[in-house]
Formats: C-alpha cells, sequence, structure tokens
C-alpha cells in the first residue's frame, strides 16, 4: 500500500501507520518532489505528476502484481484521485482522508499564487505561519505539542520550491467529482469531526457518491487524522484492509 502525504508534509506523517501496517503489507511512504528527502522540480508540479511518480514507483518496485492500496490525506487526496484517472486498473482500495473532490474556488486559487510568491521570497516560515494554525484541532494544540513540533519540522524541512511548485499544482488541479461514481474498487473515506480545512459534511457528500464506500469520523480530530488519533485511525483502516478481497494470481 501507499501512502501519500499532505501538503506541506513528508512521509513521516504517516510514522504510526507504517509502524502499524508493514507487519502485514508492504507499505510505501514516499517523500512527494520537493518535500522530506526528495528533490525538487522547480516551476509546477501537478498532481498528474505527482500520480505518475507513485505509479513509476510502484512498477519499479515491482508492487503492482497484487494491486494497490492507495491512502492519501489532503493533497495526497488530489493525488489519488489523478492516480485513479489514470492507473484504475491498478487499484484494489481507495483511502480518501481529510481531502475533497472539488477543484479550487477562484478566491482559493488566488491565495495559493500569493502563497507561492511568498514563499519564494520569505521561505517555509509563511506556510508555518498560515497553515499550522488550521492543521490540527484545538484539543490536540492544548494536549499534543509533540504533534505541533512535528508537523512545524515537517515544514521546516520542504524546499521553498517544493512548496511553490505544489501549491501552484494544487491550483491547477481539475474537478474529481465526476470520478467518484467510477471508483472500481472498495474505498474508505476518513474525516476529522472538527477538520475546517475538509469539513466532514463535504466528505460525507463525497462518500456517497462512490459505489462501495464507507464513511468515518473521528472525534476530537482536526485535519491531521493520523497524526492526531493514530489508534483510533489504524483500528479504522486496519479493519479496511482486512476486509479486502484478496487477489488471484490471475489478477
Ligand atoms: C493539505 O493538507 O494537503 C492541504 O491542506 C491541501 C490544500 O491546501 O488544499
Amino acid at each position: 500500500m501507499i501512502f501519500v502525504h499532505g501538503f506541506p508534509l513528508d512521509h513521516t506523517m504517516w510514522e504510526a501507520q507504517v509502524a502499524e501496517f508493514s507487519r502485514d503489507f508492504q507499505v510505501l511512504a514516499p517523500d512527494l518532489r520537493g518535500f522530506g528527502a526528495s528533490g525538487t522540480t522547480p516551476g509546477v508540479v501537478t498532481m498528474e505528476r505527482f500520480a505518475d511518480d507513485l505509479a513509476e514507483l510502484s512498477h519499479s518496485l515491482g508492487l503492482t502484481a497484487q494491486g494497490l492500496v492507495v491512502c492519501g490525506l489532503s493533497m495526497g487526496g488530489y493525488i489519488a484521485f489523478q492516480f485513479l484517472r489514470k492507473y484504475a486498473a491498478l487499484l484494489r482500495g481507495l483511502v480518501l482522508c481529510n481531502t475533497r473532490a472539488a477543484a479550487d474556488s477562484d478566491e482559493a486559487r488566488e491565495n495559493r499564487y500569493r502563497l507561492a510568491n511568498a514563499v519564494r521570497q520569505e521561505g517555509p516560515d509563511v506556510v508555518v505561519r498560515q497553515m499550522l494554525p488550521k492543521l490540527v484541532s484545538e484539543p490536540t494544540r492544548r494536549e499534543r505539542p509533540d504533534c505541533i513540533a512535528r508537523l512545524e519540522n515537517m515544514m521546516r524541512r520542504a524546499s521553498s520550491e517544493g512548496i511553490a511548485a505544489a501549491a501552484l499544482g494544487m491550483a491547477e488541479r481539475p474537478d474529481s467529482s465526476a470520478l467518484l461514481a467510477t471508483v472500481p474498487c472498495p474505498a474508505l473515506v476518513i474525516a476529522g469531526e472538527l477538520d475546517q480545512l475538509a469539513p466532514p459534511s463535504e466528505m460525507r457528500t463525497m462518500a456517497d457518491a462512490i459505489p462501495d464506500a464507507r464513511f468515518e469520523i473521528i472525534a476530537g480530530a482536526g485535519h491531521m487524522t493520523p497524526m492526531e488519533k493514530p489508534q483510533e485511525f489504524n483500528r479504522i483502516l486496519g479493519n479496511f484492509l482486512h476486509s479486502l478481497e484478496p487477489r488471484s494470481p490471475q489478477g
């Protein structure tokens, strides 16, 4: 299975999931271009480009024969939609966490352009100021300083150009709402009760549009469900993974 991180983070946001699920599954949790330890591609990196990277990586590691479960959070979800658009035949399960199918509004797009310019001039400080307060719920902010510190470190590790290129890529992403009815495999949709960025009501509507989807809300969590409530998240994901039918050797 492939865990796809959110913006502007890196693979370490999935630490608790990698530890848990590597016992039973082959798990990949890459750093996307421009984030963590990966190299940066300047300009605009589209969600399609990130999805192509994931497909190439899984092919090169010989992981596609049994089918893939793609689990993306937020920007990782936007990338999962592009993966679905181009590589649906590889999917055995789809997990959409704290994300949305709709494209950006004009206002959101303008904000991305402003953010990209500001980050290029001032560095990752800008995203730390703008995004960190919105990523976790109020209870997490009070009770989990470790979680806030990890998020801040991830943002500061990202390259300015990588952040800008992904922000511009998100602004360009197409609306994926029409794809929901075409999901060819079981899906799991996970929302955070207190998520301001991907509200649970919108995520429920998204789940309702997928032919075979379960919908779960994690109480007390904001946008970063896998980090804020790792045990609850892993229980829900584990139940889903173990419910998937094994693929026959013929695929
Ligand atoms: C994320 O967590 O990946 C971002 O909130 C996505 C976004 O800015 O739309």
